[in-house]
């Protein structure tokens, strides 16, 4: 049975990879910051040499883009010396380990979307973290999968999340303008990491969702699927007093998934309306 270690599991993402595996076929060390730091490397190494897992993956991170650009020691310590001490662990169990990272390591000003083979260049401390964590798991891992994604939407606060509370509020409310991204559901992010890690297709990928769109069109879809009315207005990012500017252009291409033929992400808007189905039903 394999062993897997999901690291950030009460996050967006370690959630949804939770609720998506097999039990039977998997057995799962879940942890978050209340029972392990990963900065606190020596608690870390001891870990993984008590647990010994076949697979590490590490949605630990601090993504809170403002928190970032305020406290970047702490955005290194966890987003760079995190997934270094992780890495650490794999290399020395022999594990292979998934590294979650961002579209947020590119500048967001092509007019193309985004490959593997484009130079990385962030522009916030949130981006240039999360590429250091990128660099770490490279240098000290080969069996690695770094997944970077964009716009992702889960159980946690999201866009999506946030347009679903105005809504229920009745508030107004300002969408971010110029901003084009490929919104990615973390259950299908979840499907997708649970596919290659049971593969050798080691390196990095880009996962998103097919298609893209701007906030304004995400949340127009969002309130169609969900049957709900709210006032949308446009306001640019220095308006909403967002101390990091996101990558305007934040569209990745998934150029390795596609020319290796493993595995076909769905488009947005089927996603999305599995998401909001799942938020109604629940309640
Ligand atoms: N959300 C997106 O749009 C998006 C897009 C692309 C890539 N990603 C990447 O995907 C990964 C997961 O994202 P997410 O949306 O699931 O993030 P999330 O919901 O913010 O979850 C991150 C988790 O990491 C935990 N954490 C923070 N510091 C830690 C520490 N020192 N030790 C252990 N755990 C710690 C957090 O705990 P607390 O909540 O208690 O701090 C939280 O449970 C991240 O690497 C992120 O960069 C996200």
């Amino acid at each position: 049975m394999l062993k897997v270690w999901i690291v950030g599991s009460s996050g967006q993402i370690g959630t949804a990879i939770n609720e998506v595996l097999d039990p039977m076929e998997i057995e799962v060390f879940d942890t978050d910051k209340n029972e392990l730091d990963i900065t606190q490397t020596d608690e870390v190494l001891h870990f993984g040499d008590i647990n010994r897992p076949n697979v590490i993956i590490n949605c630990a991170a601090i993504t809170d883009t403002a928190l970032c650009e305020k406290n970047p020691e702490l955005a290194y310590r966890v987003n760079a010396l995190g997934a270094r001490n992780l890495s650490i662990v794999a290399s020395k169990v022999g594990a292979k380990i998934v590294q979650l990272s961002t579209d947020d390591v590119f500048d967001g000003i092509a007019n193309h979307p985004y490959s593997e083979f484009d130079d990385t260049n962030p522009q916030t401390v949130y981006g240039r973290s999360k590429r250091a964590g990128e660099n770490y798991v490279k240098e000290f891992t080969h069996k690695h999968f770094i997944i970077r994604s964009s716009w992702v939407y889960g159980n946690g606060d999201n866009f999506v999340n946030r347009v679903l509370k105005a809504a229920e509020k009745r508030e107004l409310f300002a969408v971010p303008v110029g901003e084009i991204g490929a919104p990615t559901s973390a259950k299908d992010l979840a499907r997708i990491i649970l596919h290659l890690i049971e593969t050798n297709e080691y390196g990095t990928y880009h996962v998103t969702c097919k298609g893209s769109c701007s906030r304004y069109e995400l949340a127009k879809e969002v309130l169609k699927l969900a049957g709900k009315t709210l006032q949308l207005t446009e306001a640019s990012s220095v308006a909403l007093e967002q101390p990091a500017v996101r990558p305007a252009y934040a569209v990745l291409d998934n150029f390795i998934l596609r020319i290796i033929d493993v595995y076909d992400m769905p488009h947005w808007k089927d996603s999305l309306k599995e998401y909001i189905e799942e938020r109604m039903v629940r309640g």
